[in-house]
Order: structure tokens, then C-alpha cells, then sequence
């Protein structure tokens, strides 16, 4: 099985590099099945069934998401139904599912499971349930499920908790993926007992900008020593970031182009 996992989609230009990229890419790399974190699609800040929806028909098949993810009013309510899965980690009640058992055309059934760091996060996110118990939770309730592949996003920002928590894994998930960032890592790798690990994909979007914001404000904003209102770029130079993981090859290997 091959699963091409992509990086934090950041608003127009990252749905314009998948439009470019992902069609082409699933082709000639015989790609099974796509997830992509949906966190920043619409705007920058969180998804809409729209942005979804454009992505599917791109050939995107399931998405994960992040703290931005309920950034757009009303989205919330729209959550159940869509192909996406938000950090399991929130406190109930939270829309939405932290996991899913997707049944793959071919046959194999994939565990895919999104969860939250609570390191160096700033806001409430220390209010967040432990990631790490919360995996565990999640497998225990699927021990009598058959379960082929287990894909695990973790959305976190200190590298130091992702990588702890992916060999706190190790051998019990097909990959833990690391996604937040918008900064790539050239780290991907096996872990000693089988788990394919990534510290972090980086984002799809425009890089000529700092984490996918005008780099303008971004900078008046270190000057300022205050918060500014964000806009999102447009223009510049797009990057598509992704992984792809290869289950009977045992190949984890980035691929990333400039657009
Ligand atoms: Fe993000
Ligand atoms: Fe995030």
C-alpha cells in the first residue's frame, strides 16, 4: 500500500499546488490513498465543506486537522459527514470525531487517528487531554477490529514531544506523522520496532512568507512586540510538501516540489 500524506494545506495557493501537483503525483507514484491535514485550507484559518470538497476532487481522500481547524463559524455544525477527523485529544464534547476506520477500496482497513501536543502551544492548549493516553485509549476500544495500517497525525509544535510520542508508539502504528509546523524536517525514518516517523511535513502553500502569513506583518509584529491582524499570501513562490509511505516497499520518503 502506498499513502501519500500531505503537510498542513495553507489557503489558496496550497489548494493551487495540490490542484497542480496531486492529480500527476498519484499517477506516476501508484498512490493507494491520500490524507491531508485540513487545518489551515480556507483563508488560512480553519476548513470549509467547500475547500473539502475541492480538495476530493483532486483526488484527496481523508483529512485530519489542528487548532484551527472550528476557525470558520458554523463549520462545527457541518463537521459529521465530511472525510475529516479533528485532534482526539479536545475535552468532550467536541464536534466531530478524534479517529476513523476507513475500509480502502482494496480491501485494508486504516485506523487513522489525529491528536494534539500540548508543548510549547500557547493559549489553552494545555487544557488539552494527554495525546499519549488518548492513543491508548483509542487502540484498547478497536483490539477486537481488524485493523491493517494505524496513521497518526500528530499535531503538535515542540519536536521534542512529537518525537517522544512517536516512540512511545513505536510498533504499535503503521506512522505517526508530525503536521503544525508549516516547517518541513529532513528526519523521516524507521523507528526501531517498525513505526514510520516524521517530526514534520511542513506546510503546501506559498513559502515566499513566514508559516504562510505576508511576511510584512509578520515582522511588524516581532518589531511591535504586538499581536497584528493576519493576512494570508497570495502571491510567490508555492511548495507542495508531503510523505509517502510505502507498507510493502518499507520506504518512508519525503516528496516535496517548488511550483
Ligand atoms: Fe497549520
Ligand atoms: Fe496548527
Amino acid at each position: 500500500m502506498r499513502i501519500l500524506f500531505i503537510g498542513d494545506i495553507v489557503a489558496k495557493p496550497g489548494r493551487d499546488a495540490v490542484k497542480q501537483t496531486l492529480p500527476t503525483l498519484k499517477k506516476d507514484q501508484n498512490i493507494d490513498f491520500v490524507v491531508a491535514n485540513a487545518e489551515n485550507l480556507a483563508h488560512g484559518r480553519g476548513a470549509t465543506v467547500e475547500t473539502i470538497r475541492e480538495m476530493q476532487t483532486y483526488g484527496v481522500d481523508f483529512f485530519t486537522g489542528g487548532d484551527h481547524l472550528f476557525w470558520h463559524k458554523g463549520f462545527e455544525d457541518q463537521i459529521d459527514g465530511l472525510p475529516l477527523i479533528r485532534p482526539a485529544n479536545y475535552p468532550d464534547p467536541t464536534p466531530g470525531e478524534g479517529y476513523s476506520l476507513v475500509q480502502h477500496k482494496n480491501g485494508t482497513n486504516i485506523l487513522i487517528i489525529n491528536v494534539m501536543g500540548r508543548s510549547a502551544f500557547g493559549g489553552l492548549y494545555h487544557l488539552l487531554d494527554d495525546p499519549f493516553k488518548k492513543f491508548d485509549e483509542v487502540l484498547k476500544k478497536h483490539r477486537n477490529t481488524k485493523i491493517d495500517f494505524v496513521l497518526v497525525d500528530f499535531h503538535g509544535d515542540a519536536t521534542s514531544e512529537k518525537i517522544a510520542f512517536a516512540y512511545y508508539l513505536d510498533g504499535r502504528a503503521t506512522a505517526v506523522i508530525g503536521t503544525h509546523t508549516h516547517v518541513p524536517t529532513c528526519d523521516q525514518r524507521f523507528l526501531p520496532k517498525g513505526t514510520m516517523f516524521i517530526t514534520d511535513i511542513g506546510m503546501t502553500g506559498t513559502i515566499d512568507s513566514v508559516l504562510g502569513v505576508k511576511t510584512q506583518i509578520i515582522i511588524n509584529q516581532f518589531l511591535s512586540a504586538r499581536n497584528q491582524k493576519f493576512e494570508w499570501e497570495e502571491s510567490g513562490q508555492k511548495a507542495f510538501r508531503s510523505v509517502i509511505l510505502d507498507t510493502v516497499e518499507k520506504t518512508i520518503v519525503r516528496f516535496d516540489k517548488n511550483i
